[in-house]
């Protein structure tokens, strides 16, 4: 052992004498060092700025901060988990980029207090300027895609929606880049209409950009478009569905109506990219939900993780109306982290082994093949209607 601690000083020494005579080339610096800074697995990320965006939203602005010595590139459109500890209880929610790509000094996130919400109240009211926060790096696919998406782009925003498109926009026409863009964006009074200023802005200096503003319950001053984004105030805008690409984000009963109009309108699905955060309000109203469920009565839910190298198993009740995910943060009894960054079963971060049980998830929601055929699931989306038996793999 002696002989050992004498050869890991020596070997020790020798690199750091190596390196100081014949510094690493900065080329040379390590292919895991690139990775990590394109992907890292964690950010960490301080609040530098706060701004009142409206009424019910702020715009927080988040420099990197600790280990974090550079922000990592992201494309225009993606998002990034982050995590709170709110009265105890570790959770984690995606918010859109709404910086432009261009730059990386720091990160924008447009945060709504969403009512009855547990995160966004919780940052709306609460978070302050110098507050440290952990992140995901970004993620996600709802971004510009030049060889299927073409040149005639149909942006379809509801609320708080425009967050993923300001961030497109302002990449947009910082690069002139040349595709026609329509945005129709939809709120419900003029004051809750985010970055207007800057919309506008940008519709003048770049014509083939063109945004209009259609508000739901508008004040008697309003001479703008009123009403809800419907197949003929999308047509009367667009001129044409000929060649178009069409993007919509908003929440879901929105979305829901957007989808109808557009499908009235024959575009077909590979002509419609979505970006939909969150879980149904009513798990129980969504298409498929299986009948006789008693929706009162608690199901156990058996857990095997590893914690400190060793293995544990643990036992929980929880409800078959919410989401597995919320359910295991909740019961901070568990120490257990599962990783996670979407919370609607697109990242798979929060992939989970199902040993025994059934669990309902959203038909709107894609599981990955190989996860269905080895009994993967994504907690974050998936309801349990009996008693489980989990494995986690993924513990924080
Ligand atoms: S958190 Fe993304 S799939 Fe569950």
């Amino acid at each position: 052992m002696f002989k050992d601690l004498k050869r890991f000083t020596y070997a020790r020494k020798l690199k750091q004498w190596r390196e100081e005579v014949q510094p690493i080339p900065t080329y040379f610096d390590g292919l895991e060092n690139l990775c990590d800074r394109l992907h890292p697995d964690k950010l960490w990320l301080q609040i530098s700025d706060i701004k009142q965006l409206s009424p019910d939203t702020k715009l927080f602005r988040f420099v990197p901060a600790r280990s974090t010595k550079v922000l990592a590139p992201f494309r225009a459109g993606q998002y990034i988990g982050l995590t709170v500890e709110i009265n105890g209880v570790r959770t984690s929610r995606p918010y859109s980029l709404v910086s432009s790509p261009n730059q990386l000094a720091y990160y924008e996130l447009g945060i709504k207090k969403e009512d009855g919400g547990f995160v966004s109240p919780y940052l709306f009211d609460n978070a302050k300027v110098g507050d440290l926060f952990e992140a995901t790096g970004p993620l996600g696919v709802f971004c510009y895609n030049p060889i299927f998406h073409g040149k005639d782009l149909v942006f379809i925003a509801g609320g708080s929606g425009i967050t993923p498109f300001m961030s497109m926009l302002r990449d947009f026409s910082e690069r002139v880049v040349p595709l026609n863009i329509w945005l129709l964006f939809g709120c419900l009074t003029k004051e809750d209409i985010l970055f207007r200023e800057e919309l506008e802005e940008i519709q003048k200096r770049r014509p083939n950009i063109k945004g209009t503003f259609i508000l739901s319950e508008p004040s008697q001053d309003w001479t703008g478009e009123t009403g809800f984004i419907s197949k003929d105030k999308i047509m009367k805008f667009i001129g044409s569905v000929d060649d178009k690409f069409f993007y919509i984000v908003g929440n879901r009963e929105m979305y829901e109506f957007v989808l109808k109009e557009l499908e009235e309108l024959r575009i077909p699905n590979h002509r419609i990219s979505h970006e939909l955060f969150g879980v149904p309000k009513d798990i129980t109203k969504t298409m498929g939900w299986p009948e006789g469920i008693d929706v009162s009565k608690k199901v156990q839910i058996t857990i095997d993780f590893i914690k400190s190298g060793l293995k544990e198993k643990k036992v929980i009740e929880v409800s078959c109306v919410e989401p597995l995910l919320n359910s295991i943060e909740r019961a901070k009894e568990l120490g257990i982290q599962i990783n996670s960054g979407c919370r609607s079963g697109e990242c798979a971060l929060c992939r989970t082994k199902l040993l025994s049980g059934k669990v309902f998830v959203p038909p709107e929601v894609i599981i990955r093949e190989a996860d269905r055929d080895n009994n993967f699931i994504h907690p974050c989306i998936s309801y349990p209607l009996n008693d489980l038996h989990l494995e986690i793999l993924f513990n924080n």
